[in-house]
C-alpha cells in the first residue's frame, strides 16, 4: 500500500487502523478498542488495555533475541568518552534503579522529576520510572533554578533525580545548586533525590535527602514491570505557552507506545536492530519520543550524544558518530545544520568519514529554511525530510513517509498529514479554506493516539488553549497553507511563542520577568530572526522616570534577570532601551509591526495605530543592536 491508502484506511476506520498498529505492541491485557470517545472533545486511546512501556521498551527484546545487541551508544566529545549498553545491561540498570525508587517509596502514578545532561543515565531514570507506572517529567539541563522550581510546584514529585552538573563548551554547570534553590523556591518539597556524581564535578550531598546514585542501589531487588492501564500518564513534558507557566503536557501510555512503535518504520524506515540517530537533549519532546522511547519500543539502537554539533571538537562530529555507529536515519533541528554550514560552507571536514550508512535526514523543531535543506541535500547526498510536529502531538503532524513510500520532496514544505491527521487550513471564523491560501492551522479531532489528551491537572486550560477556537478541532498555534496537492506549509506562529535554535520559548514568559524590574516601566518582547538560531529574543524597555541607573546598567539587569528566571537557554541578550511602545488606540502593543521593523521587511502601517512616529524611534534604537538595517 502506497501513502495514500494508508492516509485513507486511517481516516476510513481509525478503529480498526490503530488496533491493527497495536498488534506490535506486547500488552498485559490487549485493548479491545482503540478510541474512547465516552468524553467528547476529549478523547483516549486504549483505555480498557493494561501493559507497560518498560517492558516494551527493553525486557521484550532481552526475551526476543536482542539481549546482547546494543540498546544504547553513549558518544560524549565533550568528555571523551564512549561506551555501549546492550538490552541486557540495560534490562538490569533499569530494574536496579526502578527497585530502589520503590524501596524509597515510589509506587505507580507518583511524580518524579528528572534533571540531567545528555547521559545514558538519563533514560536509565526515564525507563525506571516507567517500570513502576511513575509519571517523570524530564526538566531541560538548560532552564535555571526558577522554572525547576515551578515544575516542582505543579507536578509535586516525590523524587527528583539529577546529575551532579551537566558540561557545556568550556564551563561545567553545576545542577545541584540549582537544584537546592530550586527546591527552596518551591512550595512543594520532594521527598528525596537520587544524584549521578560525574567525575567532572561531583557535589555535596544533603544528608537524608539527597541519596547517590550507586549507593542508593546497594543490595536492593530489581523491580519487575508494573502493568498499567493504557491511559495511564508515562510523562508530563512542560512546554511554552503564551504565559510564564508553562504547559504540562500529558502523555499517555498505550496510545504512546502504538503511535512510536509505528512511526520508527513508517516514517523513519528502520528496521528493528538498525541504529537510529536524533541529536537534541532528553528535556525535549525529540528527547522523549527519539533518543529515549520510540527507537527502544522498536529494537533499535539509539544514539546519546553528549555534544553540540560544532566545537565538539569540530564541523565533522556528526560525520565522525554517523560513520563510527554505523547511523541509518539521522534527526536533528535545522539550527544544527546552520552551524556547521557556517563553520565549514564547502562541507570539507565530511570527506574525513564514510557515512554511506546514512539514509536519510530528518529535520524538526523549527523552519527548516530552503539553503540549509539543499546545502544538507548536496553535502550528505542522502534525502532530507523537514517534518512538522509539536511537544503536544508527540510526533508527526505532517512529515516524508519515507517508509510507506517517499514522497518528493517540496523544499519549504515537511510534505504531508500523517495517518490519523486531518489538518485543515482555517479562516478566523472556522471555516476551512481552499489551497493555497494562508489561515490557521488545525487538526480535526480525535488527534491519532500518542497525543496529548490534557494537561496535567489543568483540563479547563487544555480545552481553552487547543479546543475553544475552532470547536471540533485542534488548533495547533501554526499558521500556513496547503497546496494543490496536499503539501504543508508551515508559516508563523500565531502565539507568542518563539523558536530559538529549535528551543521553544515564550516571550510572555520574558516579559513577566522584564515587568518586575523595579525601573522598568513597560516592556514588550518579540522574535526577531537570526542567522544560526532562527529568531532570537529582543526586549523592549520603557524605564520610569527618575532612575538613578543608566540605560546601560538597566539592559544588563535585564539581561540577567532572564537568565537567572528563565535559563541560559532563553538566549536573551537583546535588549533596547526606548521612550514609548507603539500601540493601539486601544492600547495594545504592535508587536507584530516591531518584528517587521526588526528585520527590514515591508509592512502595511497598523490602520490602528496610536502614533506612526513611534515606530522611527524603535528603528533608531534597533540599529546598535544590528537590526533596523536599510
Ligand atoms: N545545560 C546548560 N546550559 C545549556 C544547555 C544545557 N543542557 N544547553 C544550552 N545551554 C546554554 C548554552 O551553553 C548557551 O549558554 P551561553 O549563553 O552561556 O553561551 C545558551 O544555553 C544557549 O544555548 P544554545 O541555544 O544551544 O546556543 P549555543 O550558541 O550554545 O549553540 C547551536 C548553538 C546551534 C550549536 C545549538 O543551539 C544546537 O546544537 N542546537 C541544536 C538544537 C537542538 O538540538 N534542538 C532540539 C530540538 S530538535
Ligand atoms: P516544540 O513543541 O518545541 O516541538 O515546538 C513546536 C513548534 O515548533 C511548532 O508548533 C512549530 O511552530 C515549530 N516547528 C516544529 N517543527 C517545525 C517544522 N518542521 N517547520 C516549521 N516549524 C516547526
Amino acid at each position: 500500500m502506497g501513502y495514500a491508502d494508508v492516509y485513507a484506511a486511517a481516516q476510513k476506520d481509525p478503529e480498526g487502523f490503530w488496533m491493527e498498529q497495536a498488534k506490535a505492541i506486547d500488552w498485559v491485557t490487549p485493548p479491545t478498542h482503540a478510541l474512547d470517545d465516552s468524553r467528547a472533545p476529549l478523547y483516549e486511546w486504549f483505555t480498557d488495555a493494561t501493559v507497560n512501556t518498560c517492558y516494551n521498551a527493553v525486557d521484550r527484546h532481552v526475551e526476543n533475541g536482542r539481549a546482547d545487541q546494543a540498546a544504547i551508544i553513549y558518544d560524549s566529545p565533550i568528555t571523551g568518552t564512549k561506551a555501549q549498553i546492550t538490552f541486557a545491561e540495560l534490562k538490569d540498570q533499569v530494574a536496579s534503579l526502578a527497585g530502589a525508587l520503590r524501596d524509597k517509596g515510589v509506587t505507580m502514578g507518583d511524580r518524579v522529576i528528572i534533571y540531567m545532561p545528555m547521559v545514558p543515565e538519563a533514560l536509565v531514570a526515564m525507563l525506571a520510572c516507567a517500570r513502576l507506572g511513575a509519571i517523570h517529567s524530564v526538566v531541560f539541563g538548560g532552564f535555571a533554578a526558577h522554572e525547576l522550581a515551578v515544575r516542582i510546584d505543579d507536578a509535586t514529585p516525590k523524587a527528583i533525580i539529577a546529575a551532579s552538573c551537566g558540561i557545556e563548551p568550556g564551563r561545567i554547570v553545576a545542577y545541584k545548586p540549582l537544584i537546592d534553590g530550586a527546591i527552596d523556591m518551591a512550595s512543594h518539597k520532594p521527598d528525596f533525590t537520587v544524584i549521578l556524581q560525574r567525575d567532572q564535578q561531583p557535589c555535596d550531598l544533603v544528608p537524608g535527602r539527597d541519596h547517590d546514585w550507586h549507593a542508593v542501589q546497594d543490595g536492593v531487588t530489581p523491580a519487575d514491570c508494573v502493568p498499567v492501564p493504557g491511559n495511564h500518564p508515562a510523562y508530563i513534558l512542560y512546554t511554552s505557552g503564551t504565559t510564564g507557566a508553562p504547559k504540562g503536557v500529558v502523555r499517555h501510555t498505550a496510545g504512546h507506545l502504538v503511535a512510536l512503535n509505528w512511526t520508527m518504520k513508517a516514517i523513519y524506515n528502520v528496521d528493528p536492530g538498525d541504529v537510529f540517530w536524533a541529536a537534541s537533549d532528553v528535556g525535549w519532546v525529540v528527547g522523549h519520543s527519539y533518543i529515549c522511547y520510540g527507537p527502544l519500543i522498536h529494537g533499535n539502537t539509539t544514539v546519546v550524544f553528549e555534544g553540540k554539533p560544532v566545537g565538539t571538537p569540530d564541523a565533522g562530529t556528526f560525520w565522525r558518530v554517523i560513520s563510527e555507529h554505523n547511523v541509518r536515519s539521522f534527526f536533528t533541528a535545522p539550527t544544527a545544520f546552520r552551524a556547521i554550514k557556517r563553520e565549514d560552507p564547502q562541507g570539507e571536514l565530511i570527506k574525513d568519514y564514510d557515512i554511506s550508512c546514512l539514509r536519510a535526514l530528518y529535520l524538526a523543531g523549527e523552519r527548516a529554511d530552503p539553503d540549509t535543506i539543499q546545502w544538507a541535500q548536496r553535502i550528505l547526498g542522502v534525502p532530507v525530510y523537514d517534518h512538522w510536529w509539536q511537544t503536544e502531538t508527540g510526533w508527526t503532524i505532517a512529515g516524508n513517509p519515507a517508509g510507506i513510500e517517499p514522497l518528493p520532496v517540496k523544499i519549504g514544505s515537511p510534505t504531508v498529514a500523517m495517518p490519523g491527521y486531518d489538518v485543515q487550513i482555517l479562516d478566523e471564523a472556522g471555516h476551512p479554506v481552499p489551497p493555497g491560501t494562508l489561515g490557521a492551522i488545525a487538526i480535526k479531532l480525535p488527534l491519532p493516539p500518542g497525543t496529548l489528551p490534557t494537561l496535567w491537572h489543568a483540563e479547563d486550560r487544555f480545552v481553552k488553549s487547543y479546543l475553544t477556537t475552532f470547536p471540533g478541532y485542534y488548533e495547533t498555534g501554526d499558521a500556513g497553507m496547503i497546496d494543490e496537492d496536499g503539501y504543508l506549509y508551515i508559516m508563523a506562529r500565531t502565539d507568542d511563542v518563539i523558536n530559538v535554535a529549535g528551543h521553544r520559548l515564550s516571550t510572555g514568559a520574558m516579559e513577566e520577568i522584564l515587568a518586575n524590574h523595579p525601573d522598568v516601566a513597560e516592556c514588550a518582547v518579540i522574535g526577531v530572526g537570526d542567522a544560526l538560531k532562527g529568531q532570537l529574543p529582543m526586549g523592549f524597555v520603557c524605564t520610569n522616570k527618575g532612575t538613578t541607573k543608566t540605560d546601560a546598567e538597566i539592559v544588563a539587569d535585564c539581561i540577567r534577570m532572564v537568565r537567572e528566571d528563565i535559563g541560559p537557554v532563553a538566549a536573551f541578550k537583546l535588549v533596547a532601551v526606548v521612550d514609548r511602545l507603539p500601540k493601539t488606540r486601544s492600547g495594545k502593543i504592535l508587536r507584530a509591526t516591531m518584528v517587521k521593523i526588526a528585520d527590514s521587511q515591508d509592512f502595511k502601517m497598523p490602520a490602528t495605530i496610536d502614533d506612526p512616529a513611534i515606530l522611527d524611534e524603535i528603528r533608531t534604537a534597533l540599529k546598535p543592536l544590528g537590526y533596523a538595517q536599510d
